[in-house]
């Protein structure tokens, strides 16, 4: 599978939100991050599922929701009605993960399950049956821009060897200071898809941005076999 670039828009000029996702999508996004943040599990505010509907008209590519939010099984239908095909969420803010996880599957998406940096990767190894994307941030939750954690290489690695020994289709996504100086460390260490912020708007276009750093990615990626057909939404 070739290395995905996934935005999320929390750089984005917040009046313009539509548009930007059109021009994320003409640029040749995989997929756009929407990062939700309740104020509560990490101590930013942002996108409602409301503004996530608004903008899905806009863009042809996958819209993911990232809940980084108290309590998020609550309020799964709201993003997945909104658009989402990916709804992702972090054990550490449910009661009963296994189950969560489920039920987004119930719902016809993908189950995504976003690791804090102090989290380790036993809170998934024995439910990767129920995952279908699994998030290695690599930096703290709560806010964009901020320093990429090389500390967490060698947890990517280990995702992809537990990945890859399970047999389950799963993406190993990271996400948090994913730029042009960073994505190869995280690609070479097993990962295959890319969240960047702040980085990408950098670029003088998003093409451009896109572009490089798939370049990078892909020139960084160890040659893997290519993993079973995909699970499709539904
Ligand atoms: C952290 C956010 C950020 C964002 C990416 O909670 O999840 O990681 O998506 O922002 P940058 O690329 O600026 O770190």
């Amino acid at each position: 599978m070739a290395a995905k670039i996934v935005p999320s828009v929390l750089p984005a000029d917040l009046a313009r939100l539509g548009e930007d996702c059109a021009a994320l999508d003409a640029a040749g996004v995989d997929r756009i991050q929407w990062d939700v943040m309740d104020g509560r599990f990490v101590p930013n505010l942002t996108f409602g599922a409301d503004v996530v509907a608004a903008c899905r008209p806009h863009a042809t590519c996958g819209f993911e929701a990232h809940l980084m939010c108290e309590r998020p099984e609550h309020m799964l239908s709201a993003y997945v009605e909104a658009g989402c095909e990916v709804v992702i969420v972090h054990p550490e803010a449910l009661q009963q993960p296994h189950r969560t996880y489920g039920a987004i599957r119930e719902l016809g998406v993908r189950a995504g399950v976003a690791l804090s940096p102090a989290s380790g990767l036993g809170a998934v190894e024995h439910v990767l049956d129920q995952v279908d994307l699994l998030l290695i941030m690599t930096v703290n939750p709560g806010f964009g821009g901020q320093a990429y954690l090389p500390s967490m290489e060698p947890k990517i690695a280990a995702a992809r060897a537990m990945i890859e020994a399970s047999g389950h289709d799963i993406e190993l996504e990271v996400d948090g200071g994913i730029g042009p100086d960073t994505i190869a460390g995280a690609a070479a260490a097993g990962a295959d898809v890319f969240v960047s912020g702040s980085a990408l708007w950098r670029y003088p276009s998003y093409a451009e941005g896109v572009a490089d750093l798939r370049r990078r990615a892909e020139a960084a990626r160890p040659a893997r076999r290519e993993g079973p057909a995909r699970r499709s939404p539904g």
